[in-house]
């Protein structure tokens, strides 16, 4: 009896331990796909059969709570609110789906008390375009030259977005998947399909598939699918339009980190982030990539081809996408005041001869997007025992080595003193 009841006083006594641990150090981590939505164009479609899609990806931790609103209303766009623990979100889907700025402005709020650094980050545009002259970069061809047949623009708002769901096997996901169907004698396949997946962890670890970008409980992992999409142009490329968005008064800046080491992704020395916060990254949001993306299922090094971002941009030539953003349902016309700093660029998928998008019709890019300091990827003990055994014998040849020299002129200088005293001493013997 006493001992089956000292059992049960230690196993809530770990049980306490645990909990403690988990609210002290760690995230509890929660997602609801549409929540409170009440409005038919996202349990059915909208009538054309595309639907409207939110993801609430609910971070509590002791000192803050992440909120991530993923969506593709209007445009791909990830919302995070940092705010306090016990805050909560509303969702009025009438607003958030009107045509009206006014009303869409406001239709995402905040029950709680807003911490500093809420951030987003805004996809705006697909573009496709020529790359005649194989430069793998969309600065080539825009040249301020809006009447150019080279590109074309695809609207994310004109995609006929499935329902969200979550990813197998990782509750806390969200996919968003435009599936591109062909309509072959009265049967609809599926023949291609765009899609951002989202996952979000309560721990730190890393991507089971190259590039292996490091995860963590303050962020989330994004991979962008281009699969089989049917090209315009004999030489297309793609590239996405990304606006980063930050509260703080810094403005948003990309920086790059080169690293000796390759071991988690083989042939690649670089890391971006682009955080809202330069100054003191630690208290901004952040988007990080590796300039590397993918052009088969397989993500081997042989079908890793590069990730061109451009020059910087103000993000304002995209205001009219902003608008439609959730980034909007939440900051409204804020978005558009000086408490807000935007900062634009182009991802380029691709490299100088790699053959095009056309060559394998297949290009997979992730990234992380989160509150704090970015990973980064230290050399690991791996690294360095690898690297010290290398250095390891030519070091201790000349420690040994030098060690001899120094013995041996000490000795030699030993010598000459023995020889200069038995000589003195034999001349005055002598
Ligand atoms: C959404 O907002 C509208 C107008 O502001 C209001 O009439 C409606 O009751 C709200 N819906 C919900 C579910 O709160
Ligand atoms: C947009 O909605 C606001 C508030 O409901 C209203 O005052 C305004 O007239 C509407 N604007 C348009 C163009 O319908
Ligand atoms: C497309 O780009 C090529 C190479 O720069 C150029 O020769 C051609 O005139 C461009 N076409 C148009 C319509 O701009
Ligand atoms: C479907 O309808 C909605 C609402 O009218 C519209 O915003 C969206 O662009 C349409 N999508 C397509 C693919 O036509
Ligand atoms: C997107 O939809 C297509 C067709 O239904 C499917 O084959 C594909 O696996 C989906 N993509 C993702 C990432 O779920
Ligand atoms: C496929 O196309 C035919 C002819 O255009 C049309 O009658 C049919 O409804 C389409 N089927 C589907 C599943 O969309
Ligand atoms: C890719 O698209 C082509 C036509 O553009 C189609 O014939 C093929 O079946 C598609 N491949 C897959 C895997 O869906
Ligand atoms: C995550 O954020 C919390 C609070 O903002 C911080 O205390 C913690 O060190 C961060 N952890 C990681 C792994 O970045
Ligand atoms: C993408 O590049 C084009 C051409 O340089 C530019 O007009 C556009 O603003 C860029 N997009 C972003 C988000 O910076
Ligand atoms: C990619 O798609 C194009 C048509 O859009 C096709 O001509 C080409 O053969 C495809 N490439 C591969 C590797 O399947």
């Amino acid at each position: 009896m006493a001992s089956a009841c000292i059992v049960k006083m230690k196993f809530v006594s770990v049980l306490l331990v645990f909990s403690y641990f988990a609210t002290a150090n760690g995230r509890k981590i929660t997602t609801v796909l549409n929540p409170d939505c009440d409005v038919p164009e996202c349990t059915a479609g909208y009538k054309n059969g595309s639907y409207a899609n939110i993801a609430h990806i609910k971070a509590v931790g002791s000192e803050d709570t992440l909120h991530y609103v993923i969506s593709t209303i209007g445009v791909p766009s990830v919302l995070v609110i940092r705010s306090d623990p016990t805050s909560s979100l509303n969702f009025n889907w009438t607003n958030l789906l009107s045509d009206n700025a006014t009303e869409r402005s406001g239709s995402i709020t905040l029950n709680g008390k807003a911490l500093k650094n809420s951030f987003a980050v805004v996809f705006t545009e697909l573009i496709e375009y020529n790359d005649v002259d194989d430069k793998a970069t969309i600065a080539s061809y825009f040249h301020g030259d809006t009447k150019s047949t080279n590109y074309t623009i695809h609207d994310f708002g004109e995609m006929m977005w499935s329902q969200v769901v979550t990813a197998p096997g990782n509750k806390n996901s969200a996919v968003f998947n435009y599936t591109i169907f062909k309509n072959d004698s009265n049967v609809e396949k599926p023949e291609a399909s765009l899609s951002f997946t989202f996952n979000a962890y309560d721990n730190t670890g890393r991507q089971s598939v190259l590039p292996k970008m490091e995860y963590n409980m303050n962020n989330t992992l994004l991979d962008l699918l281009l699969n089989n999409l049917t090209v315009l142009y004999e030489k297309s490329r793609f590239s996405v339009g990304v606006v980063m968005i930050g509260t703080s008064q810094d403005k948003p800046d990309i920086t790059e980190t080169r690293s000796l080491d390759d071991e988690y992704t083989p042939g690649v020395f670089k890391m971006f982030d682009w955080s809202t916060k330069p100054s003191s990254k630690e208290d901004g949001g952040y988007l990080e990539w590796k300039p590397i993306c993918y052009t088969s299922s397989s993500r081997n090094r042989l079908s890793g081809t590069y990730v061109n971002s451009d020059d910087r941009t103000d993000g304002m030539h995209q205001k009219h996408y902003l608008e439609r953003s959730v980034a909007y349902s939440y900051f409204g016309d804020k978005l558009f005041s000086t408490e807000v700093v935007t900062s634009g660029t182009n991802m380029s998928f691709g490299l100088t001869q790699d053959g095009f998008y056309v060559k394998k019709n297949y290009t997979v890019w992730s990234a992380t997007i989160g509150h704090g300091a970015p990973p980064q990827d230290a050399i690991s003990i791996l690294v360095i025992g690898v690297i010290s055994a290398g250095l390891g014998l030519p070091v201790v040849i000349i420690l040994f080595g030098g060690i001899f020299v120094i013995v041996k002129k000490h000795m030699a200088k030993k010598d000459q003193v023995m020889r200069n005293f038995s000589n003195s001493y034999s001349q005055i013997n002598s």
